[in-house]
């Protein structure tokens, strides 16, 4: 920020159910952590607070379409279920962002506007999503008591992952992101 000469911003790092601020924010916006919360409704309460008259944006995630579009390729579809499998048992919302649609109101906030996007592609760097995202929840897997063994050898996945895919002639997905978004009103501002 510095050598960008934006000498209006900083940074602060802490537990989003503990943001300390004596200015309230324009916004709060925040992708893929909700989801990991035991209590996402009490942090968007709080965000709430946080927030002057403007906005509260969390953009989250849903598995469904992403399952479901998975499943023409038997390799890809095991792994996509792998992922989906382990985050759940870990205790995550693997559909947080259709759960905001009721969980802004308890919040305090109006029915939010709701958006789905999902990437799609084929080339490697896309590929590799799939086959990172295995690797950094190798740990998780077996606490869920789950087994990478189904996927065959992991050494070989990425470039059977590829194999597949461009046998295919097709592109896949990753999960999708939903964007959930809501302006405090203006009444609750000066609270
Ligand atoms: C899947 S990552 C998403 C990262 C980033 N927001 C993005 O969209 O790429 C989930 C993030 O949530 C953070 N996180 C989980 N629980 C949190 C908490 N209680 N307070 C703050 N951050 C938390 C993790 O540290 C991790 O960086």
């Amino acid at each position: 920020m510095a050598e960008a000469g934006l000498h209006n911003v900083s940074f602060t790092q802490s537990d989003v159910n503990q943001i300390a601020s004596d200015k309230p924010f324009d916004a709060a916006v925040g992708r893929f952590i909700l989801m990991f919360l035991p209590d996402p409704l009490a942090v968007l309460r709080s965000l709430f607070q946080l927030v002057r008259s403007g906005g509260v944006l969390a953009s989250e995630n849903s598995f469904a379409p992403f399952l479901v579009l998975s499943a023409r390729l038997p390799l890809w579809s095991a792994s996509a279920s792998l992922i989906f499998e382990t985050l759940q048992r870990s205790g995550a919302n693997m559909e947080m962002g259709l759960a905001l649609y009721r969980m802004f109101p308890e919040a305090g906030l109006p029915l939010p506007a709701m958006h789905m996007e999902m990437l799609l592609g084929s080339d490697p760097e896309f590929i590799r999503w799939m086959y990172d995202t295995l690797c950094s929840l190798r740990p998780q897997v077996q606490q869920a008591g789950l087994s990478l063994e189904k996927l065959g050898d992991f050494n070989t996945l990425q470039e059977r992952l590829q194999d597949e895919v461009t046998a295919s002639n097709n592109v896949v997905t990753w999960p999708a992101y939903v964007r959930v978004w809501a302006r405090k009103p203006t009444s609750e501002a000066s609270h």
